[in-house]
């Protein structure tokens, strides 16, 4: 079937207007193409190119031989500066369209564009690698375009091992050494150090930690410039993870609070609180939609929540106690636009400023400013 591509969507696929939408990958918009449809599903259909008849401009060569066939990433087919306005339409489609006309910045681009400090293979039938696109088949490489290069000079040695079969294979680099387990399999105690902004921090194998560290950087910046921090200030960090951001707010105000459910992160966090010698910051793990158990007294807060956003919970606990600033750092824009709506009766939503943390992947970061509601 010949179609033409109208747009491109959330996941950077073309879509295909027809009585029900047709997401095509690996295809532009304004693209000729002839397509073959593999999934055909009531309200919609998935496809992918067989016949590039009217290309792009903005088409590129991707860097990588693997594009089109690992599921990793989907826009290396556009130049990097076409990728930074494609992600800063589509904050600004989804804003503007859900909530109405916020102040939304110019994406901040990577400094990096071989950036990953972290990688997760998949081992099957004695094959290591990713999962082919759409599918839980593995796709063996050799090289992964998005690592950091101290990684990828390895990696031929470390694929080149034998590892246990159906279990994920973590490769994670700092600024000391690499680390290579099998985290389900594998009781760990070793780690890497890694550095944002002249902190350091001790990550254990699973810990979440941002997997760009040099844009992390500018990422906690926006949050602290959000924060306009005083001595004053006491600050609530939820979803602290290894206390990154807390503990690079901790010398700009009196006293942080991180929260995390994760028992290893919660550790670590302890261990750069001790690392980084700092005294006005306390972590402790806990569920977010708890939080309120702890009565603590702050005034500014920082949320940085896994993709699925804040439960009922957390948003109750913004709007309850209506805290001077609000910052929500967000790595899904459905969710933010979902829960900042949730809380537009007791805070101004002031701005938004998508932070490229993931080039060649659809994936968006956003730092959003709100604001108490003064009556
Ligand atoms: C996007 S990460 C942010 C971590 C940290 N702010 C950073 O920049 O490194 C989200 C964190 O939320 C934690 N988390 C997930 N669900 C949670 C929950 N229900 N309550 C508290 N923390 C949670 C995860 O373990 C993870 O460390």
């Amino acid at each position: 079937m010949i179609v033409t591509i109208n747009k491109l969507d959330s996941k950077g696929r073309g879509i295909v207007k027809d009585k029900n939408p047709i997401f095509v990958d690996n295809a532009l918009i304004d693209e000729v193409v002839d397509i073959e449809i593999t999934k055909q599903v009531s309200k919609y259909a998935l496809a992918k190119v067989v016949k590039y008849i009217k290309t792009s401009p903005k088409r590129i060569k991707p860097i990588c031989p693997y594009f089109g066939k690992c599921g990793g990433c989907q826009l290396m087919h556009l130049s990097y500066q076409d990728q930074l306005s494609y992600k800063e339409d589509k904050v600004k489609e989804i804003v503007y369209r859900q909530i109405g006309n916020i102040k939304i910045n110019n994406i901040v681009p990577s400094k990096e564009i071989y950036y990953r400090n972290k990688v997760t293979f998949h081992v099957q039938n004695n094959k290591i690698g990713f999962y082919k696109l759409q599918s839980k088949n593995i796709i063996e490489i050799k090289k992964c375009y998005l690592l950091k290069k101290e990684i990828n000079d390895e990696l031929e040695n470390i694929l080149n091992k034998k590892y246990q079969n159906n279990y994920s294979l973590v490769i994670r680099s700092g600024i000391d050494k690499l680390i290579i387990n099998q985290p389900d399999l594998e009781e760990t105690k070793d780690y890497v150090i890694d550095e944002i902004n002249g902190f350091k921090f001790i990550l254990s194998p699973t810990s979440f930690f941002q997997v760009n560290t040099k844009e992390a950087s500018k990422l906690y910046n926006i949050v602290k410039k959000y924060l306009n921090l005083n001595s004053n200030d006491t600050v609530l960090d939820l979803y602290c993870g290894t206390g990154t951001i807390g503990l690079t707010l901790s010398k700009n105000c009196k006293y942080v609070y991180g929260v995390e459910i994760n028992k290893q992160a919660i550790n670590d966090a302890n261990q750069n609180k001790k690392l980084n010698n700092i005294s006005n910051i306390s972590f402790t793990c806990l569920d977010a939609k708890d939080i309120n158990s702890l009565n603590l007294k702050v005034n500014k807060v920082v949320v940085d929540p896994p993709r699925a956003g804040l439960d009922k919970k957390t948003i109750k606990y913004l709007n309850d106690n209506k805290f001077d600033t609000v910052v929500y750092v967000s790595c899904d824009m459905m969710t933010l636009v979902r829960d900042i709506k949730l809380l537009q009766d007791n805070y101004t939503i002031c701005e938004i400023t998508p932070v490229d943390m993931f080039p060649q992947t659809y994936h968006i970061e956003c730092v959003c400013l709100l604001k108490k509601i003064s009556v």
